[in-house]
């Protein structure tokens, strides 16, 4: 288990808490229904435009690869897969991959990445279809903090479950109470975001073994 930077790659925004126009709670009742507006809509409820671009994960994925000596044909599972971006980087990277994608949204299935659709489908991280130690990697990037306390101790034992390798999750946390004031005013649609401290009791309490980041806003 270790606390590791897999996302380093991955282009940020800075300043971000300053960005985003204030919110409000019908906002965020809009963004947590995980549809169009939220991934293609305005950007007051989510990523007001949601779509394909090299430069997001291309040096991750071969950093998942290197960092975990993947072999080619490596059974990736990514939960809250979105329109399945990372598997596509995956699957261009490591062509033998079997890659399997989930999310709770229909609409970003629908609009996935065409090569990607065969291998998504709907469901949520709390319960995850799949047989005890199905994957060679599981990754749940920005996706459990989504669900209330209970749901996301459920979806970490899920991920230890179907994992037989190795795992990556990545939730929005704070260590200082500027960051935690800053997470607050920016966040739209989490609904488990702790102390980092109290993700690790979290972990533990899951019997989550594998590796973990943080997504800390400031
Ligand atoms: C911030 S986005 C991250 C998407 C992708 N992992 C990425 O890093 O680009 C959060 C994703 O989690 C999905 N999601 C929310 N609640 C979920 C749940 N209970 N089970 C599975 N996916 C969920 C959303 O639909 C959305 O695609």
């Amino acid at each position: 288990m270790a606390e590791i930077d897999l996302m380093r790659f991955y282009p940020r925004r800075s300043g971000r808490a300053a960005e985003r126009p204030s919110i409000t709670e019908e906002d965020r009742l809009i963004s947590r229904r995980f549809d169009k507006s939220y991934f293609d809509g305005d950007r007051r409820h989510g990523y007001g435009g949601f779509t394909y671009h090299e430069r997001f994960w291309t040096e991750t994925v071969k950093l998942f690869r290197d960092h975990y000596r993947l072999p080619e044909d490596a059974a990736i599972l990514d939960v809250g897969c979105a329109k399945g971006f990372m598997l596509y980087d995956f699957v261009k990277l490591m062509p033998q991959a079997r890659v399997t994608g989930l999310d709770v949204s229909e609409y970003a299935l629908e609009h996935a990445v065409e090569p990607i659709k065969p291998f998504i489908r709907a469901g949520s991280a709390k319960s995850l279809p799949f047989q005890d130690k199905s994957f060679d990697l599981v990754t749940a990037i920005n996706t459990i903090h989504n669900l209330p306390y209970g749901d996301c101790l459920r979806s970490l034992r899920e991920i230890q479950r179907v994992t037989r390798g190795h795992a990556f999750v990545m939730v929005d946390a704070w260590r200082t109470e500027a960051q935690h004031r800053d997470l607050l005013s920016w966040v739209l649609t989490a609904e488990t975001m702790l102390h980092v401290d109290d993700w690790l009791k979290l972990f533990e309490k899951a019997g989550y073994t594998h590796d973990y980041y943080w997504w800390i806003v400031g």
